[in-house]
């Protein structure tokens, strides 16, 4: 618990225990699960916390407010990650009003069971606190359909929902003048650059398929002056405002930096030997890159890696005169993100057949992609004069 402004209280909670989110996606820094109280005459509260932490987050919220009562909970997202304790409050603050819009309805409904003391806002409406008014904006698939926003006029803060969230548990303190990464022991600068890597990840794995929706959202938000945005994972940005809101534009516009993201699986290593060889001659030129091994590392880095450079090169032998399922899954969710505008290249050893590269090319095809290569599919073993990784490089250094 921690107080944000006089009328604004943090009274969410760090993750550590979790391993996986979503059971998919590493924690290596942990997560927060981000709760505001909003302190009028009345008293909002705003989003909740997840099951696991329902003794900290209501002992949080006993401490800020000194036996008053919450008077509104509102509801941003439904996502059980933020939803899971709206029960226990309603136990704790029986007369609270639960604010929401129409799509939240039935998911509350079918969650928790809850029917009464709704208050259903529409876009634009406005709740008065007494001396805090605070607007709500409908921001519908950013990530979920029911996704809104909370505007807090008085003091130019948004309530962003999982918009401007990041992987990563806040250390130190929860705005952005103090906040650092937990656990890392990287000295970046500000507290953005060191939650960029895992806000790319955070975006690149739970919102990446929605671009277009965010961009529907940021462009919607533009005309608010905002000089606060909490949202509900990791810090509370103030002072990297900018930062912050030109990530989420370029990461939604599926805008790749210059350089090469290399996803590779291999099967006895020949395949494996060929993306590094690629990073060789890559490390020669200058040009900066990532390499993601799928057998061995989870595919959340590479969908990071994915959506930060311009290029991608994808490496998978030939399985079942197919490509083999680990990058085939990879491109699968490359293709449910909606990936757009990136160059491609695929490489892949084979045996007796080779198909892995040109079905790697159909599906780059299908996103899209500017293929930069007709792929370097080789037969048994990996060695230069089979796959020219020299010449490949030579036309991504020429991007
Ligand atoms: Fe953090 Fe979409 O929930």
């Amino acid at each position: 618990m921690c107080k944000i402004s006089e009328k604004i209280v943090y009274v969410g909670v760090n993750d550590f225990r979790k391993v996986i989110f979503e059971g998919m996606w590493p924690l290596p820094f942990g997560v927060s699960y981000n709760s505001y109280l909003v302190l009028g005459e009345k008293i909002a509260l705003i989003d909740t916390a997840e099951a696991d932490f329902a003794a900290e987050y209501m002992e949080n919220i006993r401490k800020a407010l000194e036996g008053r009562k919450v008077d509104y909970l509102i509801v941003n997202h439904m996502e059980p990650d933020h939803s899971s304790l709206m029960s226990i409050v309603r136990d704790a603050y029986p007369e609270v009003k639960i604010v929401c819009n129409a799509k939240t309805v039935p998911m509350i409904k079918g969650y928790h069971g809850i029917t009464d003391n709704l208050l259903v806002v529409k876009d634009g409406e406005s709740l008065s606190l007494g001396s805090c008014t605070l607007t709500f904006y409908m921001t519908p698939m950013v990530h979920w359909p029911e996704t809104m926003v909370t505007y807090f006029q008085e003091e130019k803060t948004l309530f962003s929902g999982d918009a401007f969230g990041t992987f990563g548990a806040p250390d130190g303190g929860i705005t952005d003048s103090s906040a650092r990464l937990s656990g890392s022991t990287d000295a970046a600068g500000s507290t953005f650059e060191a939650f960029r890597d895992e806000m790319y990840r955070y975006y690149s794995n739970i919102v990446g398929k929605y671009g277009q929706t965010v961009q529907a959202a940021l462009k919607k938000l533009s005309g608010l002056e905002i000089s606060r945005i909490c949202s509900t994972h990791g810090p509370v940005w103030e002072k990297d405002i900018p930062e912050v809101l030109a990530c989420y534009d370029r990461l939604s516009r599926y805008e790749g930096e210059k350089g090469v993201c290399i996803v590779y699986a291999s099967m006895y290593g020949n395949t494996a030997r060929a993306a590094k060889a690629l990073a060789a001659e890559l490390e020669k030129r200058g040009v900066a890159y990532a390499m993601h091994n799928l057998c061995t590392e989870n595919v959340s880095y590479a969908y990071r890696d994915t959506f930060r450079y311009g290029t991608l090169v994808v490496g998978a032998p030939t399985y079942n005169n197919d490509i083999f399922p680990p990058a085939y899954s990879f491109m699968y969710g490359v293709s449910a993100r909606l990936m757009k505008n990136r160059h491609f290249a695929a490489f892949g050893s084979f045996t007796w057949a080779g198909a892995s590269v040109k079905l790697l090319n159909e599906m780059a095809l299908r996103l899209g992609f500017d293929l930069i290569s007709d792929g370097l599919s080789f037969s048994q073993a990996y060695s230069a004069e089979k796959c020219d990784m020299a010449a490949l490089a030579d036309t991504i250094a020429r991007l």
